[in-house]
């Protein structure tokens, strides 16, 4: 074999991704872009605000911009703008110093990971979760536990306390959630914050919390409580990809509370991790994003195809829940194979992911970062695959 063998079953996981791609530009090739409905992928359509444009095309033709190598944990003025955000967002004092700019939400995940994780410990994280979640804690070295949420995709604070053990070593959540469209309350994360200082105390060993909020700004109505006001020893990783739609600039960051727990340490490792693999986040990306402070894509785009895309599925008869922020659906599949639907969904031509990627087998995930008439094109094809699977 001339792979390492722990990178086997790694490649035939990305080998399924590949081929539902490949698949998909079959049948567009075929059947042209029109008639293909593709919700398969998280990639956000709606363009980045003006502002950012704007300021993008001024720094390119400026004097001042700055093509070298960037600090290893980022230029100043944006980790400052980062600290800035903090304060007026969620009323909390973050220095720059515990703010490392990063290769995306992804980028960040691996470095805090790898930071905070021995090799053999675990990581916890509500089900559904977001797919990347295996890879990272593969990468790390660490054993991915999950924990079912409830019934409306909420935490289910007493299952994952009872999930904790002497192993448990990091707590990641999501929200607004990615697949699910949850977004977690105050009371919830409060409560989640008491169960991981009672278990750090028991098990005499702290227990860090992990918010990725790549979705914060992209709600419907609902507020993002801070996961900093639940317990201090958390870290938060945010990136531009959605809120910006810059998903392929790749540009994040992460902020570690000054309270945690060895807070310097654990900045400086993730920034040791960062230096390692890719020196520094896109240095151009970096100075842009001071100029976008404040800015955000337009959030009625997606508030309209939620709306359209709920519409369609409750008049066909699924059932789901209606998501409260992040651009996805996650319906029940009408029968208990999630696979075996997504593959009849595929001979109406209309694409998503199976719910058991995302730790949760009888669901599918319907992503709504397309245009509406992409969502108009599929009522007829989303009944008749209901009635197929109903048999
Ligand atoms: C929940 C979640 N976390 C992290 C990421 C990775 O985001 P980024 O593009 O910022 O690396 C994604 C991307 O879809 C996501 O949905």
């Amino acid at each position: 074999m001339p792979i390492a063998d722990r990178m086997v079953p790694r490649v035939a996981a990305f080998a399924v991704i590949k081929n539902m791609f490949e698949e998909g530009r079959r049948l567009k090739a075929e059947f042209g872009p029109y008639n293909v409905y593709d919700f398969s992928l998280g990639n956000p359509d709606v363009p980045p605000p003006d502002q950012f444009r704007k300021a993008l095309r001024e720094l390119v033709a400026s004097p001042a911009l700055n093509h070298g190598y960037a600090p290893v944990t980022g230029h100043l003025p944006v980790r400052e703008a980062v600290a800035r955000r903090f304060r007026s967002e969620q009323g909390i004092e973050i220095p720059p110093d515990l703010v490392l700019m990063t290769v995306g939400a992804s980028g960040a995940l691996n470095d805090i990971l790898r930071a905070l994780v021995n090799p053999g410990e675990e990581l916890l994280t509500p089900a559904p979760y977001f797919l990347g979640y295996e890879n990272y804690a593969f990468l790390a070295d660490a054993g991915l536990v999950a924990v079912p949420t409830d019934a409306r995709f909420h935490l289910d604070v007493a299952a994952m306390a009872a999930a904790f053990t002497p192993k448990t070593r990091v707590v990641l959540i999501n929200s607004p959630n990615n697949p699910s469209g949850a977004v977690y309350s105050e009371a919830e994360l409060k409560a989640l914050g008491n169960a991981l200082q009672d278990a750090s105390i028991r098990f005499g060993k702290r227990i860090y919390l992990v918010s990725d909020e790549p979705y914060r700004l992209i709600t419907y109505g609902a507020v993002v409580p801070s996961v900093f006001a639940a317990y201090p020893h958390s870290i938060v990783v945010n990136s531009y990809s959605k809120e910006l739609s810059l998903a392929g600039e790749r540009i994040g960051y992460l902020a570690v509370h000054p309270r945690a727990d060895d807070a310097g340490q654990i900045l400086a490792a993730a920034a040791a991790v960062n230096s390692m693999l890719v020196v520094n986040a896109p240095s151009l990306f970096q100075q842009a994003a001071v100029k976008a402070e404040g800015a955000g894509v337009d959030v009625s785009l997606y508030r309209r195809r939620r709306d359209l895309i709920c519409d369609v599925l409750k008049s066909a008869g699924y059932d789901f829940t209606l998501p409260e922020g992040a651009f996805y659906l996650f319906p029940k599949s009408p029968m208990a194979d999630d696979v075996r639907f997504t593959e009849i969904l595929k001979t109406e031509r209309i694409l998503v992911s199976p719910g058991r990627a995302f730790g949760t087998p009888g669901y599918f995930r319907i992503s709504y970062a397309v245009p509406e008439e992409t969502i108009r094109g599929s009522v007829k094809g989303f009944q008749r695959a209901f009635q197929k699977a109903r048999g």
